[in-house]
This record gives C-alpha cells, sequence and structure tokens, in this order.
C-alpha cells in the first residue's frame, strides 16, 4: 500500500501533469496525426492534405511496411527522423560508395537526392566528405537558379597515417557545401584502382573502398576503421532546412489569407538558407507559431531556470513573469541578493517619532 502511493505521487503526478500538457500545446492541425512512428510531425507538415500547409510539407508516414511506422519526405525514399520547428528536418541519405574486388569487378553507386521546394540542404550543419585513400569525391547539383559542383581528394600511402578524429586529407577529407542547395548528386572516382592490389601477397590492401557523403557534422567522426566499416553503412544523418514560400517576410505580410505565422504572439524572420520566411513564437511564448493561438504563454515560474525569483515570489504574466514581495516585505524578490526583506516594526515606529 505505502509502495503504491509513492508510486501515485511519483510516477502518476507528473504523468497527468505531462498529459495535459501535450494536449494544451498541440502542434499539428486539429484532427491531424502529430506523430509518425518516432517523429514528432508539426504542422506546417502534415501526413494528409488537409494536414499540412503545401506540398512541400507533405510526410508520407508508412505504417504498413514499418513498425515503428517510417516517416518519408513526399513520395521519396527519403526518411525523415526528426522535424523541428526552427525549421531543420534530420533526413538518412545514401553514401557512396566505389569497391574494387580481386576478381576485377567492380562495386559503384552514384546515389542523389532532389529535395521539394521550400527545403534546401544546411550549409552549416553538413559537411561533403570523403573517405578513401586513392580518390577523389564530387558533389554537385543545383542551387537556387544555378548549378553547383565541389569536392576534394582523400590520399594516403598506408593504414598508419590515418588518425582518429582528423578529416583532413589523409583517408578522410571535408568540404562546405554552398548555399540554396536542392539537388544533391554524389560521385567517386580513383586515381589508381590497382595501386592497392599488393602483387606480392596477392590481396587488396586496406582500402579496396572509398565512399562520399553529405553528412551532419556532429554525427560523424573520422575513424580508420571508417575503411571497412563503411561497407556495411547504407545511409548517414543529413540537415536539411526548410522555410515557408519564397517570399520576404514584409511582402508575406500584406497577403493575410496566405501569411502562414497565425499565431498572435508569433513573429516573422527570413532564413539564413534557402528562400522564404519563417514564423517563430515571441520571447515567453511557445508551441507552433504557424498554428492560430499556437503560441502559449511560458510559466517562468514553473521553471527555476526561467525566473531569478526568489521561492514562491514569482508571478507569471503574459509573455513574461515578475518577481514580487509579499505585504509588509520590501525588495526586489530576486535571488541576486535584492531579495524581499521584513519592513521592521522597529524602524517603522522609529521613524514615525522622527
Ligand atoms: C511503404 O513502404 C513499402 C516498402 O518500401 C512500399 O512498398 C509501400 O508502397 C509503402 N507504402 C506507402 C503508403 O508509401
Ligand atoms: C568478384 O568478387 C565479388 C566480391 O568478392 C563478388 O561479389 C563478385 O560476384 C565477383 N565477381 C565475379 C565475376 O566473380
Ligand atoms: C545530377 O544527376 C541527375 C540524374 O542522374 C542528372 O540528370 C543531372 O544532370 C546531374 N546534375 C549535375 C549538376 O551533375
Ligand atoms: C493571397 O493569397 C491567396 C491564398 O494563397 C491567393 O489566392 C491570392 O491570390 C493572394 N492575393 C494576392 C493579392 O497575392
Ligand atoms: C543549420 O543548422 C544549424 C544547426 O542545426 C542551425 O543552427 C542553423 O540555423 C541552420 N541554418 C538555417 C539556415 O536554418
Amino acid at each position: 500500500m505505502a509502495m503504491g502511493l509513492h508510486f501515485l505521487k511519483t510516477h502518476f503526478i507528473p504523468a497527468i501533469l505531462l498529459l495535459f500538457f501535450s494536449i494544451s500545446i498541440s502542434i499539428a492541425k486539429p484532427n491531424c496525426t502529430d506523430r509518425c512512428g518516432n517523429v514528432s510531425i508539426p504542422f506546417p507538415f502534415g501526413t494528409t492534405k488537409d494536414c499540412y500547409l503545401h506540398r512541400s510539407f507533405f510526410v508520407n508516414c508508412n505504417d504498413t511496411h514499418y513498425d515503428p511506422s517510417k516517416a518519408f519526405l513526399g513520395n521519396s525514399a527519403i526518411n525523415i527522423t526528426s522535424i523541428s520547428l526552427e525549421g531543420q528536418l534530420q533526413v538518412w541519405q545514401f553514401i557512396a560508395k566505389d569497391c574494387y574486388s580481386l576478381n576485377g569487378s567492380r562495386y559503384y553507386n552514384d546515389p542523389w537526392i532532389q529535395i521539394p521546394r521550400y527545403l534546401a540542404v544546411n550549409n552549416t550543419a553538413n559537411k561533403f566528405t570523403v573517405v578513401g585513400c586513392d580518390t577523389r569525391g564530387f558533389v554537385s547539383g543545383n542551387r537556387v537558379d544555378r548549378k553547383y559542383q565541389t569536392g576534394c581528394s582523400s590520399l594516403c600511402a598506408s593504414e598508419d597515417d590515418l588518425d582518429n578524429g582528423s578529416c583532413s586529407g589523409v583517408g578522410c577529407c571535408q568540404t562546405s557545401i554552398p548555399k540554396d542547395v536542392w539537388r544533391v548528386n554524389i560521385t567517386l572516382e580513383s586515381f589508381n584502382q590497382y595501386k592497392n592490389y599488393d602483387n606480392l601477397t596477392n590481396k587488396w590492401d586496406f582500402n579496396s573502398c572509398s565512399y562520399a557523403f553529405v553528412v551532419e557534422e556532429t554525427s560523424f567522426t573520422f575513424s580508420p576503421r571508417n575503411l571497412y566499416g563503411l561497407r556495411n553503412v547504407k545511409k548517414l544523418p543529413m540537415v536539411l532546412d526548410w522555410a515557408i514560400g519564397n517570399e520576404t517576410c514584409e511582402s508575406a505580410k500584406k497577403n493575410l489569407s496566405s501569411y502562414a505565422c497565425l499565431s498572435n504572439n508569433s513573429e516573422c524572420r527570413k532564413p539564413d538558407n534557402g528562400h522564404g520566411y519563417r514564423c517563430y513564437c515571441l520571447k515567453g511564448y511557445r508551441g507552433n507559431p504557424y498554428l492560430v493561438d499556437g503560441c502559449e504563454d511560458i510559466d517562468e515560474c514553473k521553471d527555476p531556470s526561467l525566473n531569478d525569483c526568489e521561492k514562491d515570489r514569482c508571478v507569471d504574466i503574459e509573455g513574461s513573469f515578475q518577481c514580487v514581495c509579499p505585504k509588509g516585505y520590501q525588495g526586489e524578490g530576486k535571488t541576486d541578493g535584492r531579495g524581499c526583506v521584513r519592513i521592521r516594526g522597529e524602524s517603522l515606529s522609529l521613524k514615525l517619532v522622527a
């Protein structure tokens, strides 16, 4: 019994609060699902026509073939693993491979992706990366209004040359990709595919494969083992940016029937990459700025990291909070030393006498 009560106190009550919290700030349109498997799907994204803002934000939730369900970008094979209201998507994309085997056969693939309008490959979070000891990798494709091509070379003479965590041209090279990219083609070339074939032992050296991919920089750290290990890896994560339409905030605001920042407590900002605009909840609010009433007041008093008031001195107000001293006290109610001090009766009467 005692244990049961304890369980109630520590588990049930937070669970109930959490439930209320998540109901009160729904991130999807009414009557729309806000999840696909492990991925939460905030509007403007949606899994059916009535639930997304534009076809670019269509998430194909495949629940017949996968358990848990998997989210795909539109009708593509691009698998989405997270969507943020800040304007990013994490997706998994095929890596390019170029492998040679003893019998002279070559296994090779040049993957490419094309992403919908209103999305762009994030140019700061991703790096084009090539792994190999005798290889050149290229990334090319389309940006807004033009084409691009870039790449890097990775060479090494022996496995001893390779350093953990160092991607600087020996066994691994990296380069940035430009802004506004919506099509990515990846190709690999060998300088000399037989260079590492050892005629004495009749064996391929350690690096019979090379690889190239656009990857989320924080998700990939080079290790010499990648030369073998990546052989069994099909996809790696990359970051896409999304924004609304192709207008600036100023011109989008002129047409209220299409302006996407529907919440009263939201603001419009221009992204650093791609076209269009994004909506954000104002400071002191959180939720989904793309929905009417989507940005809700944050109760800063419930979270000690959001307010600087002394215990029990915090009063939540719309979009902010105040530290208030109770009757009979003076001061600012703050933890930085300007707390509440009891107004002393003595000094009060002394003052009165004087
Ligand atoms: C789900 O995925 C399978 C395998 O990739 C595919 O054959 C099927 O058409 C997909 N279903 C939908 C609704 O996209
Ligand atoms: C050559 O070797 C590879 C892997 O070792 C194998 O997959 C392939 O079928 C072989 N090709 C021929 C023509 O024997
Ligand atoms: C990218 O690949 C596609 C299909 O393979 C091709 O049509 C297109 O011309 C390529 N673009 C560039 C810039 O290489
Ligand atoms: C405003 O947006 C609506 C809905 O997208 C569109 O039908 C209409 O043509 C736009 N009006 C102007 C003046 O651009
Ligand atoms: C690219 O991604 C990084 C990290 O997620 C983010 O801080 C940055 O704002 C993104 N760029 C754009 C244009 O959204």
